[in-house]
């Protein structure tokens, strides 16, 4: 059976990222169950329409990775109940389609999850995220979604020690590689 590739997009660019951390908790926790690997997109620029031919290094670089991969993770803070401007900025470059090139996120499998140090646990972000994956006709996991409030509560000296939340993240670790799974053998 082929080995599962998923895809990490974290919707932080702060080096400390809590979104970042759980996505490193979700790798560790997959372990060499799939290929998880957490793209750095902080290269891509923002879009212009003026420079979208030919699409920057950076930007073919990530298309490449969508394209390869069978699942996408998100793992997005919220900001002012959305998701982040730069999660937008990276979605709306590999959302084009025009001369040729294909829309990358089509079909792939979707998971989301968020950590905030906040109470909303990155819900209503979420919500704007799943407008935009469908969409992009994405197949998205609405269940489970995972969200996290009171981040605080499991950050020791910035580092994210996930206690309350661990079975969570397990639980939906599960339920994507699974949810995966069934696409491709659907395929
Ligand atoms: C925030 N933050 C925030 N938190 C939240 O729960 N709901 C919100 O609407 C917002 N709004 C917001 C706007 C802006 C511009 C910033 C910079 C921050 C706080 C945010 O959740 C916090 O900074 C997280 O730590 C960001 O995630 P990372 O970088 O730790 O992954």
């Amino acid at each position: 059976m082929k080995k599962i590739k998923v895809l990490a997009i974290v919707g932080s660019l702060r080096e400390g990222s809590y979104n970042k951390q759980l996505a490193l908790a979700a790798k560790e926790i997959i372990g060499d169950r799939a290929d998880f690997e957490i793209v750095d997109y902080s290269d891509v620029p923002l879009f212009n329409e003026d420079i979208e031919f030919p699409a920057p290094e950076p930007v073919q670089r990530l298309r490449n990775k969508v394209l390869e991969a069978d699942g996408i993770w998100f793992f997005t803070p919220e900001y002012n109940h959305f998701f982040p401007g730069v999660l937008k900025n990276l979605i709306d470059w590999l959302s084009r389609t025009s001369k040729g090139v294909p829309q990358v996120f089509a079909r792939k499998c979707a998971a989301i999850s968020g950590i905030t140090p906040g109470m909303s646990g990155t819900g209503i972000a979420q919500d704007h995220l799943v407008t935009l994956l469908s969409f992009l006709n994405m197949r998205i996991m609405n269940f489970p979604r995972l969200t996290i409030p009171n981040a605080l509560q499991q950050v020791k000296d910035g580092k994210l020690e996930l206690t309350d939340s661990k079975p969570y993240l397990e639980k939906q670790v599960e339920a994507f590689l699974k949810f995966v799974q069934k696409e491709l053998d659907c395929q």
